[in-house]
């Protein structure tokens, strides 16, 4: 009987319970197992003990064992084992008690249990198994002593439509979740997922996969009260959604060890084969020729002194592997590594500034500014001939060149170039580097790119500063600071090289699309220069310049007389792009050069391709982006307002109309809660101040006002559209359209205050862009706008306001009264 007893306590403990109780009484007995009780579902008595359970809640259906050793509690067993039906409810201890939980301490929804079986054990405790019977509510506590003991009411569930097509794809959801999640894990026993497998009433289902579940006491005992099958499952199943996750990522994370494993052992298989097939061949000798081989790359290579000897040591160490050895294969390839670097190849630099100059302006449009800046650089160098100076840290939306000028700046010099990504290396290891004794160790970008370079000067670019991340495997961004800090780059050491190798002679430059993510320790190395976006006439021209010729080349029809006029790459950067650097619009042109090469391709066109801007719409479908500005404001009613955007700011039309209504305001484009809270502080400052306006306040009351923000799948949100929003309801109510090329942004409170918010600079640069000539900011965020170079703000008439008073003065256009 106690061998059963066993099994049935593995089969139990699968079903995940941790033991209650935990106190102890002495009551020597041998393991005398209590007679099983019968099946039948027992009708509930009005009134049964209460078992209060720290740590654990308890579910109808399953099987539980239960370890029992208070001798309160064991009183309480004592008395159920004597009752016919051997029931009593267990509720689980709702927060932290030091003393014996009171019935203030227990929730108030439990689970009636029968007691199936029981041992007293040696060490003084009664080991349980509980089978759960029911849920049920604690209607009030009977009595306190000796033990707990309720009046209780059986909670019926809510089933509604089992059959219905939503929770039948549920419970399919729930249980091959858990299937997958039990075989994934193993945490769980087989047992379990063959149950679940079967388990066709969702009610238990839910109970089981809860039981077996990470969850903690609250989240078990919210799944223990839901009544609701439906919702319960739901329940169940957001929690095993998030352990699948949470398991995927480990596996993920041990998945990628394991490669790295594999790739090595691979290596050293595919090596041991190729050993063999020497021997076969008679060239057995070759280990020997290898070695001398290698010393010859390294004594060519001029290693410094300290490398050298490490080399040296190495080699010998070569000598004395067998070659079979996996060790052999690790040695080398690092004597390989050592070889293979440029410690002494430089490449001549071409100090010409204005040959420089030159080149730049080949590659790139524009950027005058940025191209100064860079021939000083060069300039600099030339005088210097060390790299002590700052980083160049190019900072600007997407598409602005930012990447490609790092390219034409070692064209410029005459070096080599190299890129390192930094977009989502969150690792050192990346930067620096693995150590040898790590399985299939390599060392770092840094050092991988230079002996891609093939110099020790090659202009290196950090492309995307700002993306680097931090985690549990080390801050890239620390290595990065020793990477570009002139005292230490003389003695960079990987930590796969272990030998320092001298970056003073590389030339850093960084990319960014914002500063406010790059670590300030990495931010004080660098120099920004801005990128900030191009207006159209620019786009234009770079279009024409570059962008036409290279897709025309790329796409195959370089033999074809194809014209891409400026009229139409206007149309297209209006009507297809909305981006302040030039991304997007060299996809376009991409693809209308591809739809081009097809027609030619079918035959249908021939002769002079000539893409006039109302062939844009078959070529490429109905332009996604209605025309700016001059076509969408001048009547009452429509603001410009200002965004802030990753891809680096946008104006946003606000428009506002009237019908006939109670009153209502309703607001449509996707807007969020801050943005709709803007829209109702719009509105009830202009209501109470109305009669400034000369509005009536039967306006208000009479007619639904309907405010949508328009276009862009910007996801519109905060506060600060608040101005824009006032602006576009003074103008509806009023008549007075909002004044012409002005936009603006900032909070608004209920007391027609104005406030600063974020993100100005973008804004501003891409209401320039946009046409904008006027631009309406909060008075605080006055600071932010000196911020900006000049060159930045040219044309563009920045004016400050604290009140919506002032605001509207310079946002609406003058009663027409005052004008006549
Ligand atoms: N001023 C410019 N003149 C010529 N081409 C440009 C200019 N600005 C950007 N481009 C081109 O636009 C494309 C995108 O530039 P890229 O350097 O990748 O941008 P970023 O790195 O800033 O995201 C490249 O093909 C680049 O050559
Ligand atoms: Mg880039």
């Amino acid at each position: 009987m106690s061998e059963r007893y066993e099994e049935l306590q593995d089969e139990s403990s699968a079903l995940s319970t941790p033991p209650a109780g935990d106190e102890v009484e002495v009551h020597v007995d041998e393991g005398h197992e209590q007679d099983r009780l019968g099946d039948g579902v027992p009708t509930l008595p009005a009134e049964l003990p209460v078992l209060p359970l720290r740590n654990t809640v308890l579910f109808p259906h399953l099987l539980s064992p239960l370890l029992v050793n208070t001798p309160r509690s064991q009183q309480l067993i004592d008395e159920v084992l004597l009752r016919p039906d051997r029931l009593l409810v267990c509720t689980a201890v709702r927060h932290e008690v030091e003393h014996t939980p009171v019935a203030e301490d227990v929730y108030r929804v439990g689970t009636v249990l029968r007691v199936v079986k029981m041992l007293k054990f040696p060490d003084d405790s009664y080991r349980l198994l509980v089978q759960g019977v029911t849920r049920v509510a604690l209607e009030e506590f009977t009595s306190e002593e000796p033990f707990l003991r309720a009046r209780i009411r059986p909670l019926e569930e809510k089933t509604g439509d089992l059959e219905g097509v939503e929770v039948q794809a549920l419970t399919r959801n729930v249980v091959q979740g858990f299937t997958q999640l039990v075989e994934a894990t193993d945490r769980q026993n087989r047992e379990v997922q063959v149950l679940a497998a079967n388990l066709d009433d969702p009610s238990r289902l839910a109970d089981l996969v809860a039981a077996n579940l990470d969850l903690d006491l609250a989240g078990k005992q919210a799944v223990l009260e839901e009544l609701d099958v439906v919702a319960r499952l739901k329940l169940v199943q957001a929690q095993l959604s998030k352990e699948q996750q949470e398991h995927a990522i480990e596996t993920e994370i041990k998945e990628k060890v394991q490669t790295e494993m594999g790739r090595t052992q691979r290596d050293y298989m595919l090596r041991q084969q190729l050993d063999a097939i020497r021997q076969e061949l008679g060239e057995g000798e070759d280990d020997e020729q290898e070695v001398a081989e290698l010393r010859e790359r390294l004594e060519a290579a001029g290693l410094p002194e300290e490398a050298h000897k490490q080399a040296m040591r190495e080699l010998e160490r070569l000598e004395q592997i067998p070659p079979a050895a996996a060790e052999h294969g690790v040695v080398r390839t690092y004597l390989e590594w050592l070889a293979d670097l440029p410690w002494q190849t430089l490449s001549e630099d071409r100090l010409d500034v204005n040959e420089a100059r030159r080149i730049l302006d080949e590659d790139h449009y524009g950027l005058e500014k940025v191209k100064d800046r860079i021939v000083e650089y060069i300039a600099v160098l030339s005088l210097k001939r060390d790299m002590k100076g700052p980083i160049l840290c190019f900072v600007g939306p997407p598409g602005t060149g930012k990447t490609s000028l790092g390219r034409s700046i070692a064209r410029a010099l005459g070096r080599k170039f190299e890129r390192i990504s930094l977009g989502g290396v969150r690792d050192e290891a990346e930067i620096r580097g693995h150590r040898r004794t790590y399985v299939g160790a390599l060392p770092g970008r840094i050092i991988q790119s230079l002996r891609k370079a093939g110099t020790r000067n090659p202009v290196f670019l950090l492309d995307e500063v700002d993306k680097v991340g931090t985690d549990f495997r080390g801050d890239p961004a620390s290595a990065l600071l020793e990477v570009l800090d002139p005292e230490q780059n003389a003695d960079f050491s990987d930590h796969y090289l272990e030998v320092p190798f001298d970056l003073s002679r590389v030339l850093f430059v960084a990319t960014a699309n914002q500063m406010d993510s790059v670590p300030a320790a990495l931010r004080d190395r660098m120099e920004v220069i801005e990128l900030p976006g191009y207006t159209l006439e620019e786009k234009v021209e770079i279009a024409r310049r570059f962008l036409v010729p290279r897709q025309v080349e790329r796409n195959g029809i370089a033999n074809v007389d194809f014209e891409l006029p400026d009229e139409t790459i206007a149309a297209l950067i209006e009507g297809y792009t909305r981006e302040a650097g030039v991304r997007n619009l060299e996809r376009e042109i991409g693809a209308v050069c591809r739809k081009t090469a097809r027609r030619v391709a079918e035959g249908e066109a021939v002769g002079k391709v000539h893409v006039r801007p109302e062939d844009l719409e078959e070529l490429l479908g109905p332009a996604r982006f209605e025309p700016e500005l001059a076509e969408r404001t001048g009547q009452p009613g429509v603001a410009v307002g200002l965004a802030w955007t990753p891809a680096g700011g946008d104006i946003l039309f606000i428009e506002s109309t009237r019908m006939s209504g109670k009153g209502q305001l309703k607001l449509t484009g996707q807007l969020g809660d801050v943005m709709r809270e803007s829209a109702e502080a719009a509105r009830s400052w202009l209501r109470t101040h109305a009669e400034d306006f000369s509005i009536e306040a039967e306006d208000f009351d009479r007619s639904d006002i309907h405010i949508h923000v328009p276009s862009g799948a910007v996801p519109k949100d905060g506060p600060l559209a608040g101005v824009a929003m006032v602006t576009s309801l003074a103008s509806l109510l009023t008549g007075r359209p909002a004044a012409g090329r002005v936009a603006m942004t900032g909070e608004i409170t209920l007391r027609g205050k104005i406030l600063p918010v974020g993100g100005i600079k973008e804004k501003v640069l891409a209401a320039r862009r946009a046409g904008i000539e006027r631009v309406v900011l909060p008075a605080a965020n006055r600071q932010d706008v000196e911020e900006i170079p000049a060159h930045l703000l040219e044309g563009l008439d920045v004016k400050y306001v604290g009140t919506i008073d002032e605001a509207l003065q310079l946002t609406l256009e003058a009663p027409k009264s005052a004008s006549a």
